[in-house]
C-alpha cells in the first residue's frame, strides 16, 4: 500500500482545502452548493459540540492541520498525527512561524484566541506509539478508507481514550484496494464501525457532511462524507 500524500500537488490541494476553503474565491468561476466550505473547521466544531472535557484532543490523519488549529481554540492540548512527512513539516511550520509559503501563496492558520499551539508528529494510525497518552476527543476525518487496516486502528482507540471521551469519524466510504485490501474494508462502513466499537462506545449521532476538494480553479470533487460521533462508555 502506498502513501500518495507526499507530492507538492497534494500539499497545495490540502493547504487550499484547510486554509483557503472558507474564502469566496476558493472555486471562483461558479457558485457552490450551500454548506460545503470550511470542512476541516466543521469537523472540529462537531467534535467540540459533543465533547464534555477539553483537556486534550487528537487529530489522526491531520494532513496540514486545519482541524487541529480549530481544536486548539478550545482544548488545552492538541496533537496532530499524519503518515505524510511533508504534511507534518508544513503543519509544524504553520504552528511555529504562523505561516507557510508555497510558490506565490502564503497560508496561515486563522488568527484568534487559541488556547494552545497544536503539536504535530508523523505516525501510523494503525500502529500508534505506546506512550501516546489519553485524549478527551479524537478526530479521524476522511481517514478510515485510506488505511491498510482500519480495524487495527479502531482497536487502538480504546487505550488512548477514557470514559466520556468523544470520537468523530468522517468518511466518504470510498473503499479502494489501492489503500485497503478488500478483506479489510469496513463495509457497509457504519455497520463495520458498530461491529468494532459497540462493546465500549455508544453512537450518539450520524450525519451527512458535504465538502468540496478543489483539484484546480475549474475542477473539484464534491463528496458527501458520512460522519458518526461516538462516546466512550
Ligand atoms: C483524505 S486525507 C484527509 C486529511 C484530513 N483529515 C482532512 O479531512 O482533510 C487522508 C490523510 O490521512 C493520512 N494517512 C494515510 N494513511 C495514514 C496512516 N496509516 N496513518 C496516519 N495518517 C495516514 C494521509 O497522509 C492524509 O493526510
Amino acid at each position: 500500500m502506498s502513501n500518495s500524500y507526499e507530492s507538492e500537488t497534494l500539499l497545495r490541494q490540502y493547504l487550499d482545502f484547510h486554509y483557503r476553503s472558507q474564502d469566496a474565491d476558493y472555486l471562483p468561476h461558479h457558485p457552490l452548493p450551500a454548506g460545503v466550505l470550511g470542512y476541516p473547521e466543521r469537523c472540529a466544531a462537531k467534535l467540540i459540540e459533543h465533547s464534555k472535557h477539553f483537556g486534550s484532543a487528537l487529530d489522526l490523519g491531520c494532513a496540514v492541520g486545519g482541524s487541529s488549529f480549530a481544536l486548539a481554540n478550545v482544548f488545552d492540548q492538541v496533537l496532530g498525527i499524519d503518515f505524510s512527512a511533508s504534511f507534518i513539516r508544513t503543519a509544524s511550520q504553520l504552528a511555529t512561524s504562523g505561516e507557510f509559503r508555497l510558490s506565490e501563496k502564503t497560508y496561515a492558520p486563522p488568527s484568534g484566541n487559541r488556547k494552545c499551539t497544536p503539536k504535530f508528529q508523523t505516525g501510523d494510525a494503525c500502529n500508534l506509539p505506546e506512550d501516546l497518552g489519553v485524549f478527551d476527543a479524537v478526530l479521524m476525518a476522511n481517514l478510515l478508507c485510506r488505511l491498510p487496516d482500519p480495524a487495527a486502528c479502531l482497536s487502538q482507540l480504546k487505550k488512548i481514550t477514557r470514559p466520556d471521551s468523544v470520537l468523530l469519524f468522517t468518511t466518504p466510504c470510498s473503499w479502494d484496494e489501492a489503500f485497503t485490501p478488500r478483506e479489510k474494508w469496513l463495509w457497509p462502513t457504519l455497520e463495520g464501525l458498530h461491529e468494532h466499537l459497540d462493546g465500549w462506545c455508544e453512537c450518539i449521532e450520524v450525519l451527512e457532511m458535504p465538502f468540496v476538494l478543489k483539484d484546480h480553479e475549474r475542477r473539484a470533487q464534491f463528496t458527501v462524507a458520512q460522519a458518526s460521533i461516538w462516546k466512550v462508555r
